[in-house]
């Protein structure tokens, strides 16, 4: 979601709508501004792009030269007009824009159902104002303090009461964030081209800070209320940058935002002992879940590639057995679809028509639909019977990143539901993983960190005509999507071949130099692999080995370059080694001069059959 605010001389409504289309990547599901005027706090929002918004303005106009916007991605409840922010509370009094996950809102929205307070949205953000509403005794900034405390999850907030018309309160916990200073004027905003053309004196907040701002100053503090100074931070980025937060491509910026995506897609979703999954959104019973004889994954692109590894995951952890297919495929070959099938359908838009094709075969013959998809509200999401939302935020680069690991977040977390539902693992070894979970995002970070390395073995490679990937087991899904990555967006023609394979045919084309990238992170499969690896060496190939940390060792004997993984379980290893695969894609790209975020003859979300 995209957040701006604005208190300042000037009339605030063009300010607030200029700065949304700024944000209108974070999320276009709805759209709305709360405005000070003469009549008193006044919300103006609808569903569906901000061009209705705008439509709605132009002809009524707010206004006012203090308010908030809201540029919406659902998270909780469907997009529509009462679901769009800003959201207000019984006595219409206080305002408040959001952007995150309130984990505990449904807690807390019962303890204020029964104080009184009525809700007309199915929002998190609804209960925050009305929260802050209860809490207020006549400081708005004491008010927010104690709401947040309150509050588990991730936010970024903007507030208004009409009792103090001349103050703006913003928080930061785990959401961005920032400040924008202007003379006379000051603004908020989740990101920086929100609010450019203004300023380029901001200050940035971190977690667990607030700011008070009125025309004249800004005061930070912490949410407990002890003050702070910071240092002013001078923009000197040109707006395209800004879009990308700094970043060259939107692609690197979402490769970037995988550790946050992991969090925020299991956030909520871990019990708070780390025992257990809870995935509330599902409608299922345990006992239609213990009714189930086999699974269908199906979807297409990278989120097939993401459904491959669901595979390993719901056999090994739920032993039920699990067909995969693409979806195009799926529903001309008359599959046996029962009613005691569950089919998972995976789809980063939601709209991809064959996917929905496939749902629609599989629900005509009966069985019970779950989708996994990142868009609340799209058809996929609508017509299956469960949804199970990724977090990844709104994804642009048509080469899939941050939507593929969140599928598999979701894939570990569905896994685990169905083992600890039917008693196929038991609590220690559900409360093992969840740990190992818990640790992907800082290993992930560890990677990132290592770019550099990447680049070179990327600019080594682009030259080249062809290329393999090789791995067994779960790595052979990953090479499958480091394959496909690289071949959207580097165009260099490139295999993906389960090692074991490779001597059945493709060894043919294997010859001095032909560049081969080896996954090994499979403890099991490990010597195999070696094997397989030393084959294609004998044919002159030019072998970069992805592994474990810890094996540098054996690995170095067989390849010519490495990259070490942290360590983690063998079944969350997909989660870590398809990120050196997508910086080895996306700097191939870059270094033979690819429009990296629009590879030719591609769309992100194909709507046609
Ligand atoms: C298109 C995109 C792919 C994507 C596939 C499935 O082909 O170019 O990157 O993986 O659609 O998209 P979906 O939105 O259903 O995940």
């Amino acid at each position: 979601c995209g957040i701006v605010g604005y208190i300042g001389n000037r009339q605030s409504q063009s300010i607030l709508l200029e700065g949304l289309k700024k944000l209108e990547y974070r999320g276009y599901d709805s759209a709305g501004i709360a405005v000070f005027t003469d009549q008193g706090l006044e919300i103006t929002k609808t569903v569906g792009r901000l061009a209705n918004l705008e439509g709605r303005l132009t002809s009524e106009p707010l206004r006012g030269t203090v308010g908030i916007g809201h540029t919406r991605w659902a998270t909780h409840g469907k997009p529509s007009d009462v679901n769009s922010h800003p959201h207000t509370d019984n006595s219409l009094k206080f305002s408040v824009v959001h952007n995150g996950i309130i984990e505990n809102y449904l807690e807390l929205k019962e303890e204020l159902m029964h104080q009184g307070h009525r809700f007309v949205s199915e929002t998190d953000t609804e209960v925050i104002s009305h929260l802050i509403a209860g809490l207020y005794e006549g400081d708005i900034v004491k008010a927010v303090q104690k709401a947040v405390r309150k509050m588990r999850g991730a936010f970024a907030l903007g507030v208004l009461t009409e009792h103090e018309p001349d103050r703006l309160v913003a928080v930061r916990y785990a959401s961005p964030l920032i400040i924008g200073i202007g003379n006379g004027e000051k603004f908020i905003a989740s990101d920086i081209p929100a609010i450019l053309e203004h300023t380029r004196d901001i200050y940035i907040l971190n977690d667990g800070e607030m700011a008070v701002l009125t025309r004249d100053g800004v005061e930070l503090m912490t949410i407990e209320g002890n003050f702070i100074s910071k240092d002013v931070f001078h923009v000197d980025w040109d707006l395209m940058t800004a879009e990308k937060g700094g970043y060259d491509h939107f692609m690197l910026k979402e490769i970037y935002e995988q550790p946050k995506a992991y969090r925020d897609t299991m956030r909520g979703r871990v019990s708070e002992d780390g025992k257990s999954v809870t995935l509330s959104e599902l409608s299922m019973t345990p006992e239609q879940i213990r009714a189930f004889r086999r699974v269908h994954i199906v979807a297409c692109g990278t989120a097939m590639h993401a459904g491959m590894v669901g595979k390993t995951i719901i056999e090994q952890l739920a032993r039920l057995p699990v067909e995969t297919d693409v979806a195009s495929e799926y529903r001309y070959r008359s599959p046996i679809i029962t009613p005691d099938t569950l089919v998972i359908v995976v789809s980063q838009s939601g709209e991809t028509a064959d996917t929905l094709a496939a749902l629609r075969e599989a629900k005509r013959c009966g069985a019970r639909v779950l989708a996994i998809t990142n868009v609340v509200g799209s058809s996929v999401a609508r017509e299956a019977d469960d949804t199970i939302v990724t977090l990844a935020g709104p994804e642009i680069a048509v080469a899939s990143t941050k939507a593929y690991t969140s599928q598999l977040i979701a894939f570990y977390l569905f896994g685990l539901y169905l083992a600890q539902t039917l008693g196929t693992r038991d609590e220690a070894f559900v409360a093992n993983m969840l740990a190992a979970m818990q640790a992907l995002p800082e290993q992930v970070e560890r990677i990132l960190a290592q770019a550099e390395t990447i680049k070179e073995i990327a600019d080594a490679i682009a030259h080249n005509r062809s290329l393999f990937f090789i791995g067994r087991g779960v790595d052979y899904a990953v090479a499958l999507e480091g394959s496909l990555k690289l071949k959207e967006i580097s165009y260099i023609h490139s295999e993906a071949y389960a090692a074991g394979e490779l001597k059945h045919g493709t060894l043919a084309l294997i010859e001095e130099g032909v560049p081969v990238i080896a996954l090994l992170t499979q403890e099991e499969l490990f010597e195999k692999t070696i094997s397989n690896i030393k084959e294609t060496k004998a044919r002159g190939a030019n072998v970069l080995g992805i592994y474990n940390e810890g094996q540098e060792a054996e690995v170095a004997k067989s390849v010519d370059s490495q990259f070490a993984i942290p360590r983690t379980l063998p079944l969350l290893t997909p989660a870590l080694s398809v990120v050196p695969l997508q910086l080895l894609s996306y700097y191939a790209s870059l270094a033979l001069g690819h429009d990296v975020d629009k590879p030719r003859n591609l769309a992100k979300s194909v709507t046609v059959e």
